[in-house]
């Protein structure tokens, strides 16, 4: 049985530093939008990621049509073996996937929304398939059943591709995301923290630590 696998959603290399010294964080996905929030160059916050991680990072590429789609995934290969090549679900796309599972470079099929581009993505040999649910849920579809129907499709025919649960809101999409078992979720910072805390725990140890000085007065009493 194989753990479920954390991913960072996220280009900010403080955030990324600070939980995979936890030793929990297996990769990150980044995206333009992730990217242009650092204020830093492209090359800049790879290379910085790329420093801090040892596993799969995530890199859109930004072509559109097939040659260049290649291309720019061979450049972006070169950066380092860790890196994966994140490219949308078009015709141009797919057979970009296909080319590069042939010559063994990792691809990340991205901006899915349905099972049927989840089944292509996976046939043309995507190492990772990513649903994007908190964007279905904007728009009043049920991402999650993308995600279960995903995994329903990938263990019928043994589908080697793995499913990243991507454009998570909030720790109910991790939940229902390890519910069906789903390969990897990949998740903001900020629903890494608020998977981690509960104010009952804060309660807890609040209350444990006064608890203890009551102890502590007694052993002097007793002195
Ligand atoms: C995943 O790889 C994407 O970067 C990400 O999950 C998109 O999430 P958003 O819908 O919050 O932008």
């Amino acid at each position: 049985m194989e753990l479920v696998k954390i991913f960072l959603d996220t280009a900010n290399v403080d955030a990324i530093r600070r939980f995979y010294e936890l030793g929990i964080v297996d990769g990150v996905t980044t995206n333009p939008t992730l990217i242009a929030k650092e204020g830093k160059s492209f090359n800049e916050v790879i290379q910085e990621i790329i420093r801090v991680v040892d596993g799969p990072v995530s890199i859109e590429a930004i072509s559109a049509d097939y040659a260049s789609i290649v291309n720019e995934a061979k450049k972006l290969a070169e950066i380092s073996s860790n890196v994966v090549i994140k490219i949308p679900i078009t015709i141009d796309g797919l057979k970009a996937v296909k080319t590069l599972s042939v010559l063994g470079i990792k691809t990340n099929a991205t901006l899915v929304f349905s099972a049927n581009q989840a089944l292509l993505a996976a046939k043309a040999g995507a190492t990772y398939v990513s649903p994007f649910i908190g964007r279905l849920d904007d728009v009043g579809h049920e991402g999650m059943e993308v995600v279960a129907e995903t995994l329903c499709i990938f263990r019928n025919y043994s589908f080697k591709s793995e499913v990243i649960v991507s454009s998570i809101r909030h720790p109910l999409h991790v939940l229902e995301a390890a519910k069906l078992g789903a390969h990897i979720v990949t998740v903001p910072p900020t629903v890494l923290e608020n998977m981690l805390k509960h104010p009952l725990t804060d309660v807890g140890i609040k209350r444990f630590l006064e608890d203890w000085e009551k102890v502590k007065n007694v052993e002097k009493r007793e002195q």
